[in-house]
């Protein structure tokens, strides 16, 4: 009986246990093929699941935990392995998995609503990814202590459900796209939370009282939000707080006092507010701060003297603000001050002389203050220091000699100064320099030949102050060198043919000195050379035809002692002023650009036999044109590296954004790609088909710009077409393309500005009632302006470039109503001029385009010959009182059959124009003939608009032509 009780007891434990085993591999099976599931929707280039496989028990899958008693799957941690694709609904069969870790991959899709079924969940990242769609309501997931949904495209309302997580520990809803919003009271619930990170969630409103009751919070995050209202001084109830993010909101009132009282406060950053008022002495109590950042604020007074008791402190940023008085003596004295910019403040008296004294400052930014005096010895012993800048201040006396010599220096800017002396030989000693500033100042004696061992170095401003001698050939060793500014010195000597070496010069500046001697041939190989000025000194000899294949935005050659012939191709760039004062030159008769030239013409003497001499001529512009059309495919653009472009702000900001910037430049204006960025929506100048373009003042007035935002989609191809063309060519009446930048998906273009607008605009604005801002003089003027602009792009270069869209609305104005054609989104180079798409602008059409034969420069000239009719007539191109469909053109033609021509004209442009405006009118009827064969080129239209300069006309009074 024992023994078969016993068998029986057996059998039953054998059976169950064998069912134990089916069981559990069953459930083994089913999560296995969820995994599996969960892996084929995704793309993995690094083979990281590869053992997530059939062949293998999911326990031993890559990334995958299991219970050690259960054996079910309990957590997945896949971070940072480049995986995309989306997350399989499949995950709703792993019934106990408490962590999912899928954080920095590239994860796209909605997240699927079965994650609720995980309702062990505790663990839920799924940061930095490009997961889109309304965010499931995940607070039947009480169990959840860690939820991080960050740095995603979510959309939608901000998951206020959030408020019920009630266990939750920490919480990451930053960078999302979410509807704005306020704050949710409710998050006030989430007693335990450490961390909270809300980032660029859209936020405005105030900070609910709530907040400050979480005393167990260690880091709030609330950073690039639209929040008003003050920092309350019930935030000192945070004991635990450690962090503290509220930068780039709109915070208003005082720091309260009281934050201080948080003892283990360690960052603190409210930068971008519209905070005010002193600092409280009680930041000075804050023992274990590390970090504090307040720039861009309204903050004024003394910084409290308590900050120099501070043995912690790191980073210390509160430029732009009104701080005044003497800077506390003792800061940075018991600290290991990396990084303090205190610029763009009215700091006075002495500069603080400890910044440095444990040897850890590596960024030194006082730009912009009143500091006066002699500069500290102390700092000459800073070999840590990268960036230094101390412009803009009235420090006096010599600079310290161990300034010139800091070894790790990437930057030395004492521009704006009062300083004296030289600067010595120990310059040599900052060979990682790639900016040397020096410019304002009243240093003397000669450039060191110790500046041609700077081999980093891309700019040396060393303009206007007294330095003399000879520009040392050694500088002829900077390969990198893209900016030489010695304008407004005493240097003399020759110009070292050595400067040719420097082949990324993009920018060469030499003016008022003292400068003898010809040009050197060589100059020419510079083939990177965007502006040159040599004007204001003793230079004599011809200019050298090489000039020519240069593709230069400014020359400036006047007051000088030049003889001999203006090269045609230099006059066409630069215009009769940067000749001006040079008595012996003069120009030949070949070019198109007589009009206004007071350059006189080249007498037969000038030339020896003047057929071959112009046969000559010819030749060479030939060959400029050959050497344009090939050099330009590798006249490269150039690649700044911008972390030497960055001016001052870079450790500050960089750190919070995406710094990957892509920046190609093709003009030596400094371009602060962070500047660009923030563009501003009060400062939107203009919102075209393929952007928006805004007006950009660039800081401490460097200057304007406009920049072209690009609108998705099409943007992409409008860049580059306006990139290719653009980017290559060079002409006055053409609008300048500085730079294209590129952050992650948005482009920007960034051009010259122009203060009048565009020509559309200009024509319909008055000075007062009834009396126009163009005259009929500077209409003309806009005229001939943008003849030759379209001369340039159809006859000088080869292939002719078809810009397509000529109007109004794309001819932009200077200060001085030059005009300068742009927008060249939908240009074509003629070569590959298959017209498959419809381009151009209604009323501007050429009627052969309409039918869409073959692009040719004729339906430019078309267009250009309506923007006569709108100069002439003051009308739009398209009008309903033309009728139904009907153009400017068919509306003037109309006016001639019956003889009225007169009626056509602009009344409010003064009558005694009349006959130079029926000259420009027949221009126009020429360019809109119907057949596009019987239109003229670009080249006789110019010279017919010539003929027709109201200032060589009997009826016109010579003072209204001198502008
Ligand atoms: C992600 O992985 C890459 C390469 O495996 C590594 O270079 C990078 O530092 C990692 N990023 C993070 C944030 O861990
Ligand atoms: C998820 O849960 C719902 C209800 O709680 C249930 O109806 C559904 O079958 C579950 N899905 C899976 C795949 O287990
Ligand atoms: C910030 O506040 C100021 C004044 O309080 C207001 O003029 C401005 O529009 C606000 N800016 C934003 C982005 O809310
Ligand atoms: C300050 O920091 C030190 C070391 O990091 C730490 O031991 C100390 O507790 C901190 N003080 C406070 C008040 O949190």
């Amino acid at each position: 009986m024992a023994v078969f009780s016993d068998s029986i007891h057996f059998f039953t434990t054998i059976l169950l246990f064998l069912n134990f085993i089916t069981i559990s591999h069953c459930m083994e099976s089913l999560e296995a093929q969820a995994l599996i599931a969960f892996k084929n929707q995704l793309k993995d280039p690094m083979n990281y699941l590869d053992t997530w496989s059939s062949s293998l028990p999911p326990c031993q899958f890559h990334g995958v935990t299991c219970d050690s008693n259960s054996g079910e799957v309990i957590g997945i941690s896949l971070v940072n392995m480049s995986l995309s694709g989306s997350i399989s609904p499949s995950i709703a069969s792993l019934r106990s998995l408490a962590s999912l870790d899928i954080g920095q991959n590239s994860f796209t899709g909605t997240v699927p609503d079965e994650l609720l079924n995980c309702t062990k969940l505790q663990f839920l990242n799924l940061s930095t990814n490009g997961l889109t769609g309304h965010l499931p309501d995940l607070s039947p997931l009480t169990s959840l202590r860690v939820l991080d949904v960050s740095s995603n495209g979510f959309s939608g309302d901000f998951p206020a459900w959030v408020g019920r997580l009630t266990g939750l520990v920490e919480l990451g809803l930053a960078a999302n796209g979410f509807n704005e919003g306020e704050i949710p009271e409710s998050i006030g619930n989430l007693k335990s939370l450490t961390w909270l990170f809300m980032n660029s969630c859209n936020l405005r409103g105030e900070i609910p009282a709530s907040i400050f009751q979480l005393t167990s919070l260690g880091t709030l995050d609330f950073s690039m939000n639209r929040l008003i209202g003050n920092i309350p001084s019930s935030i000192s109830n945070l004991r635990n707080l450690f962090k503290i993010e509220l930068y780039q909101n709109n915070l208003t009132g005082v720091i309260p006092p009281e934050l201080g009282s948080i003892p283990g406060l360690r960052e603190i950053d409210l930068s971008r507010n519209q905070l005010s008022g002193k600092l409280p002495a009680e930041l000075g109590f804050l023992k274990n701060l590390t970090v504090f950042q307040i720039y861009r604020n309204n903050f004024w007074g003394e910084l409290p003297s308590e900050f120099g008791d501070l043995k912690f402190l790191n980073a210390f940023s509160i430029y732009e603000n009104k701080f005044s008085g003497v800077f506390p003596a003792n800061l940075g004295r018991f600290s290991p001050l990396n990084s303090v910019d205190i610029s763009e403040n009215n700091f006075s008296g002495p500069f603080p002389e400890y910044l440095c004294q444990n040897n850890n400052l590596q960024f030194l930014l006082a730009l912009n203050n009143s500091f006066s005096g002699e500069f500290p010895d102390s700092y000459a012993s800073c070999k840590s220091l990268m960036r230094f800048r101390i412009s803009q201040n009235g420090f006096t006396g010599k600079v310290p000699d161990g300034l010139w010599g800091l070894p790790s220096a990437i930057i030395i800017d004492i521009s704006e100064n009062y300083f004296s002396g030289k600067i010595t030989t120990a310059i040599g000693i900052s060979t990682g320099l790639s900016e040397l500033s020096v410019q304002k100042n009243n240093l003397y004696g000669e450039l060191p030949a110790e500046l041609g061992n700077l081999f980093q170095l891309q700019k040396l401003i060393a303009s206007d102050n007294s330095f003399s001698g000879q520009i040392p050939a050694e500088i002829g060793n900077l390969n990198q060198l893209t900016s030489l500014h010695l304008e407004g010195n005493e240097i003399s000597g020759f110009i070292p043919s050595q400067l040719s070496m420097c082949n990324r010069l993009a920018d060469l500046n030499l003016a008022e000195n003292s400068l003898s001697g010809t040009i050197p041939e060589s100059l020419a190989m510079l083939t990177s050379l965007n502006s040159l000025n040599l004007s204001s000194n003793m230079l004599t000899g011809s200019i050298p035809d090489e000039l020519q294949s240069l593709r230069l935005s400014s020359l400036d050659l006047s007051m000088n002692q030049f003889s001999g012939r203006v090269p045609p191709a230099l006059l066409v760039i630069a215009g009769d002023e940067a000749f001006d004062g040079n008595a012996g030159l003069c120009i030949d008769d070949l070019t198109d650009n007589r009009v206004n030239s007071l350059l006189s013409v080249c007498s037969f003497r000038d030339g020896h036999k003047n057929n071959s001499k112009k046969r000559l001529v010819y030749m060479s512009i030939l060959f400029v044109m050959i050497v344009l059309s090939v050099g330009l495919a590798f006249a490269s653009f150039k690649s700044f590296k911008l972390e030497e472009q960055r001016k001052k702000k870079d450790m500050e900001e960089g750190s919070e954004e995406d710094t990957s910037w892509k920046l190609e430049s093709f003009h030596p204006t400094e371009i602060d790609a962070e500047e660009i960025c923030n563009l501003d929506d009060d400062n939107l100048i203009g919102d075209g088909g393929t952007g928006k373009v805004y007006r950009l003042d660039l800081n401490k007035n460097r200057g304007t710009l406009a920049v072209k935002k690009l609108s998705k989609g099409k943007g992409e191809q409008v860049l580059m077409t306006e990139i290719d063309i653009l980017g290559k060519i060079r002409h006055r009446n053409i609008l300048k393309l500085y730079a294209c930048l590129t952050r992650g998906k948005v482009n920007f273009l960034v051009f010259e500005y122009m203060p009048n607008g565009n020509l559309y605009q200009a024509l319909r604005r008055e000075v007062k009632v009834g009396k126009p801002e163009l005259d009929w003089n500077k209409r003309y003027k806009i005229a001939v302006g943008v003849a030759k602009g379209l001369m340039y792009l159809h006859h000088d270069c080869s292939p002719a470039i078809v810009h397509r869209d000529i109007k109004s609305s794309n001819i932009l104005l200077d200060e001085d109503y030059e005009a300068k054609i742009s927008d060249f989104g939908i240009a074509k180079v003629a070569e590959n001029s298959e017209l498959t798409s419809f381009a151009g602008t209604h009323g501007y059409i050429a009627p052969e385009l309409a039918y869409s034969i073959k692009l040719t420069e004729k339906s430019d000239i078309y267009s250009f010959g309506v923007v006569l009719l709108e100069l002439v007539t003051g009308r739009g191109a398209t009008e309903t009182i033309y009728g139904e469909g009907k153009d400017i053109v068919y509306w003037v033609s109309r006016h001639l059959d019956s003889e009225k021509v007169q009626q056509v004209l602009d009344k409010k442009v003064s009558i005694s124009m009349e006959v130079d405006m029926i000259k420009v009118l027949r221009v126009a009827i020429l360019c809109t003939t119907k057949l596009p064969s019987l239109r003229p080129t670009m080249r006789q239209v110019v010279n017919m608009l010539i003929d027709a300069d109201p200032c060589n006309s009997i009826t016109t009074r010579k003072d209204n032509c001198k502008d």
